[in-house]
């Protein structure tokens, strides 16, 4: 805004100004302007993602580790010999989009408004099943095109569980080792898939471990063979997406990231976080309050958040006078 001021103002001054003055002033105000624009890459610190995740992920302790430890050795490696991929599953509202967002805004200068980041939402991008070889070649060409002009873009697919094998099996020849198509490599770019897939496993799981008394923070992704369990999960599910892809068979996702369920405490931060965002002075008993009316499950436990930290914002405002 005050950028497109000062050319206005140059503009009018044009004719009081000598030409000389007039261009060192313009020049001066183009590279301030294109400083503004800018869409550029965040110089990694993995201190911040660390401080990031702390800080803004609640009850999340594996996503947290996984994610800080594979996007740190990725991004610190100058020469990867192939792209990252991650594959989030959980329920609903337990912060898979929101871990996505984290990695973006240590990445990008703009977080996740850079024009680096493609998300493609299934049911919206590609919905109809007719036009399955459409959207293939479409999306041949986009992550082609995109990755050719700035190599460390990054493609994030939502709803990968509502997505045609079809689809998925044209990303693969991406995510490969050595992957080189028509002279680009691939090497750099970032793939994160979201999914609703694997959901109850996790939640069984957690719930499991509840039920024996066991702390959730001892749950870690080999316990219970959760990776493994994800895994068989989603590969046999017909409603996962990944239905006997390629991608699983020829190993190209880095972690499948399990997101536990959401317990009364984490919803509780979610709210806490809220009114710091809604610029409310933090009152920890109405977010109990808040976080307590929001629906439970197992219906006779009543320990995990059936929506996670899900509109957790628009019940807030509701309490709010
Ligand atoms: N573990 C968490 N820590 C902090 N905030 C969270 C967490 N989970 C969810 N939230 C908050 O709740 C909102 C909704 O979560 P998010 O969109 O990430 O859910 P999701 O896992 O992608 O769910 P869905 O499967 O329905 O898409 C986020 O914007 C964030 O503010
Ligand atoms: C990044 O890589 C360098 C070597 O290239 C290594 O010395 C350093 O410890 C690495 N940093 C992290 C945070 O892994
Ligand atoms: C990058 O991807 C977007 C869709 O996400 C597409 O519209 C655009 O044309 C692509 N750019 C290139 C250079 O292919
Ligand atoms: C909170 O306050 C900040 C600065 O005081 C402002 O930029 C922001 O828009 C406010 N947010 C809301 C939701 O009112
Ligand atoms: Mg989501």
């Amino acid at each position: 805004m005050k950028v497109h001021l000062l050319i206005v103002l140059l503009l009018v001054s044009n004719i009081t100004l000598s030409s000389g003055v007039l261009d060192v002033f313009a020049a001066a105000v183009s590279v301030v302007y294109k400083f503004f624009q800018r869409d550029d890459l965040l110089p990694f610190d993995f201190k911040r993602l660390e401080k990031d995740l702390k800080d803004s992920l609640f009850g999340q302790h594996i996503v947290s580790d996984v994610v800080l430890k594979a996007v740190t050795s990725f991004m610190n490696d100058s020469n990867p010999n192939k792209p990252l991929v991650l594959s989030f599953h959980g329920t609903t509202g337990v912060g898979k989009n929101h871990v996505a967002k984290i990695i973006a805004r240590n990445v990008y200068k703009k977080g996740i408004q850079s024009k680096h980041i493609h998300t493609y939402i299934s049911e919206h991008h590609f919905p109809h099943r007719t036009k399955l070889d459409l959207y293939s070649a479409q999306l041949k060409q986009w992550i082609h095109g995109n990755v050719s002009s700035f190599p460390r873009s990054m493609f994030i697919f939502d709803e990968m569980d509502k997505m045609q094998p079809q689809l998925i099996d044209v990303i693969k020849p991406f995510l490969d080792y050595n992957a080189r198509v028509d002279g680009v490599s691939f090497h750099n770019a970032i793939f994160i898939f979201l999914s609703n897939a694997g959901g109850n496993v996790i939640a069984e799981v957690a719930l499991d471990f509840w039920r024996e008394g066991k702390d959730r923070e001892e749950l870690w992704m080999n316990s219970k063979e959760l990776e493994t369990k994800i895994l068989q999960n989603i590969f046999n599910n017909k409603n996962s997406g990944f239905l006997h892809s390629s991608i699983i068979d020829h190993h190209l996702v880095d972690h499948y990231i399990p997101f536990l369920p959401l317990e009364l405490k984490h919803v509780r931060q979610c709210v806490m976080a809220e009114m710091l965002h809604l610029n409310m002075t933090q009152d920890y008993d109405l977010a109990d309050r808040v976080a307590r009316n929001l629906p439970f499950f197992p219906e006779e436990e009543k320990i995990f958040a059936v929506k996670g930290c899900k509109s957790v914002r628009q019940k807030l405002v509701l309490y709010v006078d």
